[in-house]
């Protein structure tokens, strides 16, 4: 394709999304375009039509893209997969923290679960900033295990970073993981009534599985408090990211378990409390 027929097919992105009611247009169809380019040249007008086409019908442009850069790093990202979000970097960075003053207090490599992985964006950000950590990530949905095997390969994590997927720590008891220095959790926590009635445009485009967290939005810390425990070494930490308001309730769950003795809650730049951590007894 030459600079002529390639201004055009830009031209042409460019009113799809202008008809489709897209806010920023001209920076978007680039971005397509140049997605598209990457991956084939031969049929790039067609390619990138198709995908002006869908963002024009309101998919994020993420999907539309098929990535999404969390903690420095191109994830790869599609449809029935969450979306890896910049407010769980704070989760992220928290994990990498920890990770590396357990790493700098002897030589043996550190350990860390990704439990609830989705694309594998946390497992990949915590193994591409601490090279001493192995990780397992696991998720309930095979599709989920699937994309974060992908990221894995294309990473060049393979062998450091391992994926099962199943019941929360089921696969991992089944694979004879012990004796972490973290766990860290992006669980569902919003509750199945508010997702219904005010959060409903959470579900046009990605899983219910990812958001539903039960009638209070709490059911997988429930389980998770004390699931997480067994997997975690003495000293280690469980991380987990909350949503904004559920810091009381979390802190309450994770101090009357029995299996923590120390727990913080870590803001937000905005103040927000979203990251709760607790040490394992
Ligand atoms: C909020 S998303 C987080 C995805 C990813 N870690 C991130 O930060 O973007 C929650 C994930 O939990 C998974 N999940 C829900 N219930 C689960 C369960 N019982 N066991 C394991 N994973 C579960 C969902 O499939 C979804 O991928």
């Amino acid at each position: 394709m030459d600079i002529a027929e390639e201004d055009s097919t830009l031209s042409r992105v460019q009113e799809i999304l202008w008809a489709g009611g897209i806010g920023d247009p001209q920076c978007e169809s680039e971005r397509i375009v140049h997605a598209a380019r990457r991956i084939s040249r031969d049929a790039l007008h067609e390619r990138a039509l198709a995908m002006a086409r869908k963002r024009a019908s309101g998919s994020p442009l993420s999907y539309v893209l098929g990535r999404q850069r969390f903690m420095g790093i191109e994830i790869a990202v599609k449809d029935g997969v969450l979306i890896p979000r910049s407010e769980t970097e704070l989760l992220g960075w928290e994990a990498v923290a920890r990770l590396r003053e357990a790493s700098s207090e002897d030589a043996r490599p550190v350990r860390v679960i990704d439990m609830c992985c989705g694309s594998g964006n946390l497992a990949c950000g915590i193994a591409q900033a601490v090279p001493k950590a192995s990780v397992w990530a696991s998720d309930l949905m095979e599709d989920c295990a699937l994309l974060a095997l992908r990221n894995i390969h294309s990473l060049g994590f393979e062998g450091r970073v391992h994926v099962t997927f199943g019941d929360l720590f089921a696969p991992l008891e089944a694979a004879g993981v012990r004796a972490c220095d973290v766990v860290v959790c992006n669980p569902p926590y919003i509750s199945s009534s508010r997702l219904h009635r005010e959060r409903r445009d959470l579900l046009t485009h990605e899983p219910r599985q990812a958001f539903d967290g039960g009638p209070y939005g709490l059911s997988i810390y429930q389980r998770l408090v004390h699931e997480a425990a067994p997997f975690l070494r003495p000293g280690g930490s469980l991380l987990l990211e909350m949503g904004v308001g559920q810091a009381p309730s979390l802190e309450r769950l994770l101090k009357r378990c029995g299996h923590y003795d120390r727990v913080e809650l870590v803001p937000d730049p905005q103040g927000e409390l979203r990251v709760a951590a607790a040490r394992r007894l």
